[in-house]
């Protein structure tokens, strides 16, 4: 793989981990690193096959604005840069960068020069995604424009001869028409990777990568039956075997049927594995609270005294393994600093685990690279799909203190719901999707009799990366099927209701 991978230099763009995905989705592996942490040292020593610059909010005017030194275009590196990308590397090269007297924002017509490498596959005229205000004014010696729209004189320029390209629009987003092939002929006719980056050869890097680090070391990992602890347990049981121990803190707030699922998934791989079932501990802890932030803060500090009395049992460990995901990685933005999921791991770190060192393997993949790698490993459809789940799980889906009948209640209710958009063939579209019990009772009837039970919400979102969600259009068919069958299946609820909120302002659970 010498030789083949992409570097991306992050100078603040919305859309800098999109341009990871796409890279990859072209088969070729690459990393996202801020500007200002990489040298020209850095660059050299890492030899990638390509850089790419990222867009950014600044303008290259503006006060203490991100810049590259100019060395970095004499490297024989290829580079490409988008919007504010493209921008800096006319300004570095003795170009000119203005305010636009109209800004571009959105589609926009675009005539793009197909003699250029990179639109070879590109009609003379297309769609390309815009989102600027300052604009290209003067290319720099030895450049040429190659694209260009109403507004923007110079919507791309390159420079052949150096393999130095630039574009004002936003080649990763989807409503760019043909934006992949323009990166993917950056890719493999400019930069000349193969595209091999595929998850069979990540898997043995990685099993080969583990092996050499963890020696005959002990590794330890809180396993929660989600995608990624799911995938990484996987992993560490190719890489080391029995010098893997997995805890699986059963906290009794999964879903129907859930704990037993994850036990049996991991029954038959070569590792020790222990299951904890903690419920009554849970539910003692949680008697009387109904304040959301206090249920989740309990669930988090019991979950971490369950693992760490368990792994007390197993006596010093070398590595803690944490399931970290690239998106995680990215958001933190240096690129390298540990990041401890607190918002997705049940509760931070423990603090009385005896370990050496903290292993990441799964830092460098995407959410469905991950769910790839799973399947590369031989772990079931069930396990790879499974949608993302809460740590403190159905402790916060149920509004108000807990009880053993609602937890119960919720999760007929929530198995049915996932029946019946599973039946609907609706299963993999839907991003997330469940059943909250509310602390509301209201009167219905039911035969000749009066009930005053339970109202049920249904939720189900679409969204790309949790951050934000909008409603999911689920047909009214496969609703008032679930809805029956709740209310005539599940005791003590005589009322179903569909959520219909957007995040933001709602969240997407309840608690
Ligand atoms: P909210 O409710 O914040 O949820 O809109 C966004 C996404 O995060 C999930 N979520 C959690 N995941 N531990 C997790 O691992 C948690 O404590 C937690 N709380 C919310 C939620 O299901 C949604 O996918």
């Amino acid at each position: 793989m010498e030789n083949q991978h992409i570097l991306i230099l992050d100078f603040g763009g919305q859309y800098n981990q999109l341009i990871a995905r796409r890279v990859r989705e072209c088969q070729v592996y690459c990393e996202v690193k801020p500007y200002n942490m990489v040298t020209l040292d850095d660059i050299r020593a890492d030899a990638p096959a390509g850089i790419i610059f990222t867009g950014g909010p600044n303008s290259v005017y503006g006060e203490g604005a991100p810049s590259v030194p100019r060395e970095i275009f004499e490297l024989g590196i290829p580079v490409l840069g988008i919007c504010y990308g493209s921008q800096l590397m006319a300004h570095v090269l003795g170009g000119k960068v203005q305010t636009c007297t109209t800004s571009e924002y959105g589609k926009t017509e675009t005539i793009y020069d197909k003699s250029c490498v990179l639109f070879g596959e590109v009609p003379e005229k297309a769609v390309s995604w815009m989102s600027h205000t300052d604009y290209i004014a003067q290319i720099p010696e030895g450049f040429r424009t190659v694209a260009h729209t109403a507004n923007c004189p110079t919507a791309a320029m390159a420079n052949e001869e150096k393999k130095l390209y630039a574009v004002q629009f936003h080649p990763e987003v989807n409503h760019t028409e043909h934006g992949l092939s323009m990166l993917d002929s950056f890719l493999k006719n400019v930069c000349g990777c193969k595209g091999e980056w595929t998850m069979g050869n990540y898997a043995e890097t990685a099993i080969r990568d583990i092996r050499e680090k963890v020696g005959n070391g002990k590794v330890l990992l809180a396993l929660s039956g989600g995608v990624d602890s799911s995938v990484l347990a996987a992993l560490l049981s190719k890489a080391v075997g029995r010098q893997l121990t997995c805890i699986f803190v059963d906290h009794g707030f999964m879903r129907k049927n859930e704990g037993d699922e994850v036990e049996e998934a991991f029954r038959d791989w070569d590792i020790n594995f222990v299951r904890v079932n903690a419920k009554e501990q849970f539910m003692s802890r949680l008697r009387g609270v109904s304040d959301p932030e206090q249920k989740r803060k309990i669930i988090g500090e019991e979950f971490i005294r369950v693992f760490e009395a368990e792994a007390k049992k197993i006596g010093k460990v070398d590595f803690l393994a944490q399931g970290t995901i690239y998106p995680d990685v990215i958001e933190s933005g240096s690129g390298d600093a540990a990041v401890i999921k607190s918002h997705h791991n049940v509760g931070g770190l423990p603090d009385h685990v005896d370990f050496k060192e903290i292993i990441e393997p799964l830092r460098m993949l995407f959410k469905d690279e991950t769910r790839k790698l799973g399947m590369e490993l031989g772990l079931s459809d069930k396990l790879v799909w499974r949608q993302p789940f809460p740590g403190p799980g159905l402790a916060i889906r149920i509004m108000g203190e807990i009880s053993d009948e609602k937890l119960d209640i919720l999760k007929d209710a929530d198995l049915i719901f996932r029946e019946e958009i599973a039946k609907a063939g609706l299963d993999r579209q839907i991003n997330q999707y469940f059943a909250v019990l509310t602390n509301n009772r209201t009167v219905g009837v039911m035969g000749d009799f009066r009930t005053y039970d339970y109202t049920l919400a249904l939720r189900a979102v679409e969204t790309a990366d949790f951050m934000t969600a909008a409603l999911c259009r689920i047909p009214y068919d496969v609703l008032e099927i679930v809805s029956r069958r709740i209310v005539n299946e599940v005791k003590h609820i005589n009322r179903v209701v569909y959520d219909i909120t957007t995040k933001p302002p709602a969240t997407i659970e309840w608690e």
